[in-house]
């Protein structure tokens, strides 16, 4: 096969820097994931006894520990080896097995998974390489099978953009443990893109949106589905 030397390498960390440890150590505290409303979601999702599922940017491990935990048979994928490792520590100290892969959106292998989960990870890559990984990830998935997107949106007019960062700066700062530059960094070097972008790639990949979801000021989810 040719050697495809313009593929995105998306095994590099762009923006904040999760290779990192201390990036790591104090990720949940700022996020405030949770694993009691990803066991909600787990649940509304269908997640049971052999569900076959991948969480890619999968971070330091709550959604995916919670699925292991309630059965699932799951991949825990990241770039990070840092926060692997953090995923490793959960998973061992809640006593659940999951596979973990060190891997990315555009370089995860799975085939025949019921449901694809990613949260706040799709915007490290830019909207092109976004399009080549809804399609691997929709060619992952049994036919039937969903994708549960979460990420960070602008579902503003492009001319809002600069009033909806500043709203968005003045929620994390007062809400989070995240800092000014922390958002600017996120606005400035990762990928984050419109919600009628988003729609588009999720429908050109082949799935069927089957909702979207937006709220302010920037968070948006998704759920779609490889057609049966
Ligand atoms: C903001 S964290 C989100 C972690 C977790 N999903 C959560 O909701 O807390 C983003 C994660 O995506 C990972 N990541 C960055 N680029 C990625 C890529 N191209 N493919 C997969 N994961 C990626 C990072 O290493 C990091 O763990």
């Amino acid at each position: 096969m040719e050697h495809r030397d313009w593929v995105y390498d998306d095994l590099r960390q762009v923006g904040l820097d999760f290779e990192d440890e201390r990036e790591v150590e104090t990720y949940d505290a700022r996020q405030g994931g949770s694993a009691v409303k990803d066991a909600a979601l787990l649940e509304r999702l269908g997640v049971g006894a052999g569900t076959a599922m991948a969480d890619i940017g999968c971070g330091t491990g709550i959604m995916a520990c919670q699925a292991a935990a309630m059965g699932a048979r799951v991949q825990a994928v990241d770039v990070s080896a840092a926060m692997l490792r953090a995923v490793a520590r959960r998973a061992d100290h809640a006593g659940v097995a999951l596979d973990r892969r060190h891997a990315g959106f555009l370089t995860f292998e799975a085939t025949d998974l019921d449901l694809v989960t990613s949260k706040f990870a799709l915007h490290h890559l830019p909207d092109f390489w976004k399009a080549a990984a809804l399609v691997r990830i929709h060619d992952a998935l049994k036919p039937g099978g969903r994708l549960y997107l979460e990420d960070v949106v602008f579902n503003c007019a492009p001319a809002a953009v600069a009033g909806t960062v500043e709203v968005w700066i003045g929620y994390m700062t007062a809400q989070t443990g995240y800092t000014r530059e922390d958002v600017a960094c996120h606005v400035r070097d990762e990928h984050s893109t419109f919600g009628w972008i988003m729609e588009r790639l999720i429908t050109e990949a082949g799935f069927t949106l089957l909702q979207a979801s937006y709220e302010e000021p920037v968070y948006a989810t998704y759920l779609a589905e490889r057609p049966a």
